[in-house]
């Protein structure tokens, strides 16, 4: 019912531009809530508006960025396209900025042929820190979940802290429970949580940190923090942003590779100036 439902209204709407379902594109982990998005469905969805129009399915591209290719393998689960933002997880070491995508080779076809006409290939030196990067990816994954593991339990205890979004507090009868137990082989580093309070209580917390970093990137051997809704998301409308979950109180953290007491030291004696 859901499937066919969905892919309904993806025709409907696109007929009233005039045009196909040409693409399904999702993130999932999403950012910052960490929502999931169920890919064999997608793939269903997919099928269903390709029986019905023509020139075929619209592919099902995924952003996979927040798991990687550690912990999440959405070709695996239907999707025709993983998109990458190597410049967290797989470059690593926050000094790198280049973009991936894995898929058939029949799906990668008109993906190389447009990346040669516009020119978007990587340079030699950027190519080669990735190459670097990728003999440590596992390492610094697993080290880096580890620790947000221990992060994630010292927030979700603290009386400062309404919410934490970390998919491993994802219980059965949970939304996305059953989507995480098949889809994702961890739940990773970066998540979020909210403060007790609003924008202001946030903003105490990040101005106190001392070890932690304040910036908006994610998935580097050091561990950040940011405020989305004033930050990454602050060009989507308040109302928008509290329907989805991403209001002032919310705070993201990427967990790193570091001493993980060393975060939760930080972490103590940042909320106590909240
Ligand atoms: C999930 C996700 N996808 C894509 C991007 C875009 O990455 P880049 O800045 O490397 O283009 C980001 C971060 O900016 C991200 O968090």
């Amino acid at each position: 019912m859901a499937v066919s439902s969905a892919a309904e209204r993806a025709l409907a709407l696109a007929g009233e531009k005039g045009g196909r379902v040409s693409l399904i594109l999702v993130e999932t982990p999403a950012n910052p809530t960490n929502s999931l998005v169920d890919l064999a469905l997608m793939r269903e969805i997919s099928e269903r508006i390709g029986a019905r129009q023509a020139g075929g399915r619209p592919p099902v591209a995924v952003d996979n960025t927040f798991l990687g290719p550690v912990f999440q393998r959405p070709l695996e689960h239907g999707a025709d396209l993983a998109l990458y933002s190597l410049t967290k997880y797989v470059g690593g070491h926050s000094d790198l900025v280049a973009g991936g995508v894995v898929g058939s080779r029949a799906m990668m076809t008109p993906v190389r042929a447009l990346r040669g006409a516009l020119g978007t290939q990587l340079d030699a030196h950027t190519a080669w820190m990735i190459m670097r990067s990728m003999e440590t990816l596992s390492l610094r994954m697993h080290r880096s979940a580890e620790n947000a593991a221990q992060v994630a339990e010292f927030l979700r205890a603290h009386p400062k802290v309404a919410a934490v979004n970390y998919l491993g507090f994802l219980r059965d009868g949970d939304a996305g429970a059953e989507v995480f137990r098949r889809q994702c082989d961890s739940p990773g580093s970066t998540f979020s949580f909210s403060i007790r309070g609003g924008e202001a209580e946030a903003f105490r917390l990040l101005d106190a940190l001392q070890v932690i970093k304040l910036a908006v990137s994610l998935g580097g051997t050091e561990t950040l923090m940011s405020h989305p809704a004033s930050t990454t998301h602050s060009g989507v409308p308040k109302a928008t942003r509290d329907r989805l979950g991403v209001t002032d109180a919310v705070i993201r953290i990427s967990v790193g590779i570091e001493n993980a007491a060393d975060l939760i030291a930080d972490l103590t004696q940042s909320l106590a100036a909240v």
